[in-house]
């Protein structure tokens, strides 16, 4: 499929930025998509499909809230339709382990006729350095993980654990959307239970080599400095 691009959805997201990357080493066109860029692609806006899916035979689709969210199931259906009367071959989905609402999206693009690949990811921890946590983080509180954290960058991080609806509430006082206090009530209710907890093989069934470990992690986030407060301390 190297004559035609290959599409990413979530261009500058956590994995999308590095699969189009990993690809464009490899020597395939890509065609990276979000609603910030000039082909613009909106999960919302299901009239920016046709000029984003047009030519592509072949896509890598990151869904936009989540995976699980109510809402999920039928664009995803919606878009598998779309992906086949335009001729699209392949789609590989990136999935959220142990959750009910991206299951029933993943059997919607498993109905859909078309050749599919589902990842079906746990937690990334790329949540701490590169997604809404590093507020959290930044500001010298979080949830687990927090002394490992606090060890590597050397200053003080955290656990504060308070009522889900207090979180909640302190969200919605921040002006956040509805479906992100979804989501992040569906997250610290269901998806962190104790579901998750035991790592699979399937990385290293995939890959050929173990998962990053979280150490091996805290190495790599350090060496980029996302997690500098020099700035923060200058200002305060
Ligand atoms: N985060 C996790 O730990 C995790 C784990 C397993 C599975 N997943 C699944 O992975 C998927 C992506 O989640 P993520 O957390 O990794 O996010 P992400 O890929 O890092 O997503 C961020 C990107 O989404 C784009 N975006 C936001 N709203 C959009 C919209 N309405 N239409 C199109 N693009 C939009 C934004 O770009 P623009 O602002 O340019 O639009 C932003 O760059 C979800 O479906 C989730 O279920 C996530």
């Amino acid at each position: 499929m190297k004559d035609s691009p290959i599409l990413i959805i979530g261009k500058n997201g956590k994995t999308g930025l590095r699969v189009e990357q990993r690809l464009q080493a490899l020597g395939y066109a890509t065609r990276g998509v979000s609603r910030s860029t000039s082909a613009a692609f909106d999960w919302e806006d299901q009239g920016s499909w046709p000029a984003a899916m047009a030519g592509i035979r072949s896509a890598y689709v990151t869904f936009h809230p989540d995976l699980a969210s109510p809402t999920a199931e039928q664009t995803i259906r919606d878009f598998v339709a779309l992906a086949a009367e335009l001729g699209l071959e392949h789609l590989v989905l990136l999935s959220g382990r142990g959750e009910d609402g991206a299951r029933r999206a993943e059997v919607g693009l498993q109905q859909g006729g078309l050749d599919w690949t589902i990842v079906r990811s746990s937690w990334f921890m790329q949540n701490f350095s590169e997604n809404f946590m590093i507020e959290g983080i930044l500001n010298g509180e979080l949830s687990e993980c927090v002394a490992a954290i606090s060890e590597a960058t050397g200053y003080p991080v955290q656990y504060a654990q308070i009522p889900i609806e207090d979180f909640i509430d302190a969200l919605r006082g921040q002006c956040a959307p509805e479906s992100l206090l979804w989501l992040m009530h569906e997250l610290f209710t269901v998806v962190f239970d104790g579901r998750n907890s035991k790592p699979t093989t399937g990385v290293e069934e995939a890959l050929g080599r173990p998962a990053t470990d979280f150490s091996e992690y805290l190495r790599k986030v350090m060496a980029t400095g996302a997690w500098d407060r020099s700035g923060m301390q200058q200002q305060a």
